[in-house]
């Protein structure tokens, strides 16, 4: 169990320094204040995909840009609307937020290629262009893990958060 905590802190601390930079950041910020998936805020949301991407990763063992993949991770969801917002009415926000994401990510970071695809491909096969590098699709499979994790409220998904907000980064 020790190992298992130093391990997550371990990771949680590889997030906040490759991705310093997008997290400092004043619109990453602002994505507190809008809801993913019930209780939990985008920015949660995408602090805990960008976490099960390195879980993903590490635990196959292949060789990835960690810095890359922090980065995309934390702007899959780069978008300032309330997506389940009834009264919104964008039946069609499963296919078009990821290239939203890019546009508004793009105009306040410079991205590589695998961050840019990260972000574009992240609802594969949702969006049928499937990913380019390992990156896109470890963050791929974080975002169905986590949102499924959200959704269903496991403990060990809010021990995850409880952490992130212990080093101040929620
Ligand atoms: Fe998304
Ligand atoms: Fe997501």
């Amino acid at each position: 169990m020790a190992r298992q905590h130093t391990d997550q802190d371990e990771l949680i601390r590889t997030m906040c320094e490759l991705g310093s930079d997008v997290l400092a950041n004043q619109k990453m910020q602002s994505l507190r204040n809008y809801r993913q998936h019930g209780d939990v805020s985008r920015y949660e949301h995408s602090l805990s995909v960008c976490y099960w991407a390195l879980v993903i990763a590490r635990a196959m063992r292949v060789r990835v840009d960690e810095r890359s993949m922090v980065r995309g991770a934390l702007l899959h969801d780069f978008f300032m609307y309330e997506w389940n917002d009834p009264n919104a009415r964008r039946p069609l926000h499963g296919f078009t937020h990821a290239g939203e994401a890019l546009k508004n990510a793009s105009e306040v970071f410079e991205l590589n290629a695998i961050e840019r695809d990260v972000i574009k491909k992240h609802m594969f096969p949702m969006n049928i262009t499937p990913p380019r590098y390992r990156e896109t699709v470890f963050v791929t499979l974080a975002d169905k893990w986590s949102a499924t994790l959200e959704v269903i409220r496991t403990a060990r998904q809010r021990r995850i958060v409880r952490m992130c907000r212990m080093v101040g980064l929620m």
